[in-house]
């Protein structure tokens, strides 16, 4: 082992003692100055480098898009795109996904369980995944419910559904999903409206995929055990 370590720095030691006697010292030097300079200019460039604004215009008739970036904040180009300076927009009141109608059942805007009267807590409560979901496809169903699960609920329910994830030990207070005792209907409602703390998912899980994060939630809860 020693040995390898030896003849590897010998060699090391070799050339850089036949490169000196190669190079005489300006020379070397000019070479080391002008490499320094390449690098700290690619550095300067690099850190000063800021991509959301736009390089001096060459063909200055040319349209360009207002695209910006997802919740950039772009307060500093005055009212664009929107007043508030956010880019990502809520969808609009009542919006229906694409090929989404049948489930999304009526009852699910975005007010709090506990602020809907009793009689559409009930209805929500008395909905199950939907026959389309639960028996048709199931793998792929569940498969994409932990995709959904793991990318939009683990970073605060835990990635086991067990409420323990980092955000827990300060103060977020996302409980074990293993656990809940909400019906399927409370679930859902609670991915569209949020709770206490948690955010609503109206606009990031489709309506497909809620139920197929309840298929996930269900079946880690034991339901499917059977099949
Ligand atoms: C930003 C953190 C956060 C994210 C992300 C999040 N939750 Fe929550 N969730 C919470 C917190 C905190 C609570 C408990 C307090 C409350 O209701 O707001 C909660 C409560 C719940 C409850 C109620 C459980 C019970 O028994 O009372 C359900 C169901 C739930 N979340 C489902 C989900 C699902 C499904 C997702 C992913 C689509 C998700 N949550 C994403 C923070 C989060």
């Amino acid at each position: 082992m020693i040995d390898k370590l030896r003849k590897i720095t010998d060699d090391i030691y070799d050339r850089i003692e036949s490169f000196h006697a190669r190079m005489d010292r300006r020379h070397a030097m000019a070479i080391g100055a002008a490499a320094g300079v390449t690098i700290a200019a690619i550095i300067a460039v690099l850190t000063t480098w800021d991509t959301r604004h736009r390089r001096p215009e060459i063909f200055t008739e040319m349209a360009y898009s207002v695209a910006g970036e997802s919740q950039a904040d772009r307060s500093d180009l005055e009212g664009f795109p929107f007043a508030d300076g956010r880019v990502q927009r809520p969808t609009p009141e009542g919006t229906v996904y694409l090929g989404q109608l049948g489930l999304t059942p009526w009852m699910f805007d975005r007010k709090k369980f506990e602020d809907l009267p009793k009689e559409q807590q009930d209805a929500i409560n008395a909905i199950g995944i939907p026959s389309k979901i639960e028996q048709q496809d199931f793998d792929a169903n569940l498969a994409r419910g932990e995709q959904v699960y793991r990318m939009s609920c683990s970073p605060c329910h835990g990635r086991n559904a067990d409420g323990q994830a980092p955000v827990n030990n300060y103060g977020m207070g996302a409980v074990s999903l293993r656990t809940t005792t909400k019906s399927d209907g409370a679930i859902y409602h609670q991915i569209v409206a949020g709770g206490s703390l948690m955010p609503s998912h109206a606009d990031r899980v489709r309506p497909d995929d809620r139920w197929r994060v309840i298929l996930y939630l269900r079946s880690l809860q034991g339901k499917y055990d059977e099949k």
